[in-house]
């Protein structure tokens, strides 16, 4: 009896053990991966920041690649740069604004930027008074020393080759002004270009006084250009400059 009883005992003891392990991989299970723990939770976030990090990383790799190509592209801005260099710039004086039209025309026709000087002390009616031996102009255009100062000087020549220099004639040369333009200037390696308007007089010897003051960069003769010249006569007298 007593045997009966202890195997009956061993037989209800391992039917529990397996209804719990049955109840145990049943319930546990699913639960895990359908309502995460807090420490899956937290797992699956630092998995999260293992491969954000990683994707981070491949980013950062890929824009490292992209460095390089972004370096091989700078020469393609030098080659803008070169081509900008190419560009003219046209820089005149005018006091009552005959050698503002012409040059503005030139740089229509050339394409080229366009920049006016302005004197410091502008020029009055009785200082362009060329009748009066005491007026500023005469005064200044006798004084071959004279610098008159520009008000508004900050053209940077560095990124042309080509410079129009435009001024009015003043008895029979160039306003004083321009001296202390192209004084204070650079011009190696630039061709320069002086133009002038005037009452009839030609552009004489002004440009070459201008190029032995700079005394830099390679000076074409230019010449003097009526007030009311086209567009088309600018091109025709570009093209035919030596
Ligand atoms: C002080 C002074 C001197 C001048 N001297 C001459 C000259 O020697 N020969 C000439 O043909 N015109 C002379 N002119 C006329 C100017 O050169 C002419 O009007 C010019 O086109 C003016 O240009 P702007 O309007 O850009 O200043 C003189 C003008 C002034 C104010």
């Amino acid at each position: 009896m007593k045997k009966l009883m202890i195997v009956m005992l061993a037989a209800l003891c391992m039917l529990g053990f397996t209804a719990c392990g049955n109840a145990d991989s049943s319930s546990t299970a699913p639960a895990e991966t359908t309502v995460p723990t807090e420490s899956v939770q937290q797992e699956t976030q630092e998995q999260q920041a293992e491969q954000s990090a990683e994707v981070t990383e491949a980013e950062q790799s890929d824009e490292e690649k992209a460095a390089p190509e972004q370096t091989e592209e700078q020469p393609e801005h030098a080659d803008a740069d070169e081509a900008a260099d190419d560009h003219a710039i046209v820089v005149y004086f005018s006091a009552t604004g005959t050698t503002k039209g012409v040059a503005e025309r030139i740089a229509s026709v050339t394409g080229g930027d366009i920049f006016e000087l302005l004197p410091a002390e502008p020029y009055s009616d009785a200082d362009l008074d060329w009748h009066d031996s005491n007026s500023r102009t005469s005064i200044e255009m006798n004084d071959p020393d004279a610098r008159p100062a520009i008000a508004n000087d900050t053209v940077d020549l560095d990124s042309y080759t080509t410079v129009y220099l435009g001024y009015p004639i003043w008895w029979g040369d160039a306003p004083r002004m321009m001296s202390t333009f192209v004084e204070a200037h650079d011009f190696d390696g630039k061709t320069v270009i002086p133009f002038c308007t005037s009452g009839g007089s030609p552009i004489g010897r002004s440009g070459e006084n201008l190029a032995s003051q700079a005394g830099s960069g390679n000076w074409l003769s230019g010449g003097r250009l009526d007030a009311g010249i086209s567009e088309s006569g600018i091109q025709d007298w570009i093209n035919n400059m030596n």
